[in-house]
């Protein structure tokens, strides 16, 4: 690593941290390390240094010294109790370290200020965590957000993400879509290699906000629906589900006390209550301050662009 580079730890780099991987490789400013619990052939290919954690405090910290970190990214994304156990225990290793002093956790969601129990899955992990980031001190910290990951419109050999068919609306890989609500509800999407380089952009910024709002396009998915049609050239067999059924799934779901199901009908009733919809104004502003040189593709940029891009 160059003497000069400052060292990025990324944890849990499972999909959308390949991304910035892929970003912070591509640049000369920042030198990158990936904690996890195991090494991966991607990272191989790719000659990334993997140090292998537990996420306990004591074995993130003596990585964060070791490497002389000076900021730490989380996309840990484990839907049960170990979220905050293993957030805390970054947090802490962050404070203990002797150069690591900023620390994004995994978040990448949507409004959460006017909706930060939504979707409930996140009411159960990160807001526990966001209060505990509030109190702490002698850390800086942003909690990041994106709206939906805009390449859920790829088919799955464009983008880094595994289709999830049960939660996006629109699936292009066995074309169909399911519109919940009215489809007219509000709506915020971004594309990973967007997110990316934003957050890389964040790394340079002087200060951060507690709260950093990114957003490639604003709008409904009645409205995207013929930009999908219009770009994969035929038309998309569309069922709907209401905002009752959703809420009759969610009560049936919570009896049940099946997670995985519980989870899809907690997405769609985040989508319904328009909280993927990043806040316009502050998205606008943080867009000004902290990405002027970034251009954040909308749906049709993004579809065109994936064009020639192959990812395997
Ligand atoms: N807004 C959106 O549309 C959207 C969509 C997808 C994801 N997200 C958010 O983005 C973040 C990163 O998501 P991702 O898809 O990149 O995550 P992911 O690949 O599923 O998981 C990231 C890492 O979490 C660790 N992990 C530990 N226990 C786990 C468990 N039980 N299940 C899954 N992962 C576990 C693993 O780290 P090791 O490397 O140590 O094995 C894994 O590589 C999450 O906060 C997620 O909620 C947002």
């Amino acid at each position: 690593m160059g003497s000069n580079q400052k060292v990025i730890v990324l944890a849990g780099v499972g999909n959308l941290g390949k991304y910035v991987c892929e970003k912070l490789l591509s640049g000369s400013q920042w030198s990158l390390v990936v904690i996890s619990r195991q090494t991966r052939d991607w990272f191989k290919q790719r000659e990334i240094d993997v140090r292998i954690t537990d996420y306990t405090e004591s074995s993130i910290l003596s990585i964060l010294d070791a490497v002389h970190a000076s900021a730490l990214i989380s996309f840990y994304n484990a839907a049960d109790a170990s979220f905050l156990g293993v957030h805390c225990a970054m947090l802490n290793a962050c404070m203990a370290s002797q150069s690591c002093q900023r620390f994004i956790p995994s978040e990448f969601i949507g409004n959460i200020e006017d909706f930060p129990l939504y979707p409930g899955i996140y009411g159960d992990t990160r807001a526990p965590f966001r209060q505990i980031l509030q109190a702490s001190k002698g850390i800086e910290w942003t909690l990041f957000q994106n709206g939906w990951l805009m390449d859920y419109y790829l088919t799955r050999d464009k983008t880094y993400m595994p289709p999830i068919p049960d939660e996006f609306p629109i699936d292009p890989n066995g074309w169909k879509a399911c519109i919940r609500g009215t489809g007219e509800e509000p709506q915020s999407w971004t594309s990973c290699r967007d997110i990316a380089a934003a957050i890389v952009a964040l790394l340079a910024a002087p200060e951060w906000e507690p709260v950093t709002y990114v957003c490639g396009q604003w709008g409904s998915f009645n409205e995207m629906i013929p930009i999908v049609e219009q770009f994969y050239g035929k038309p998309l067999p569309t069922t709907h589900r209401s905002k009752k059924e959703i809420q009759g799934n969610l009560r049936a779901r919570e009896a049940a006390g099946d997670q995985d199901s519980l989870i899809l009908a907690q997405v769609d009733e985040w989508m319904v209550a328009g909280a993927s919809e990043c806040p316009r104004a502050k998205t606008l502003q943080h867009r000004e301050r902290y990405f002027p040189e970034l251009h954040f593709m909308t749906l049709r940029e993004l579809l065109e662009s994936s064009k020639c891009r192959e990812m395997f």
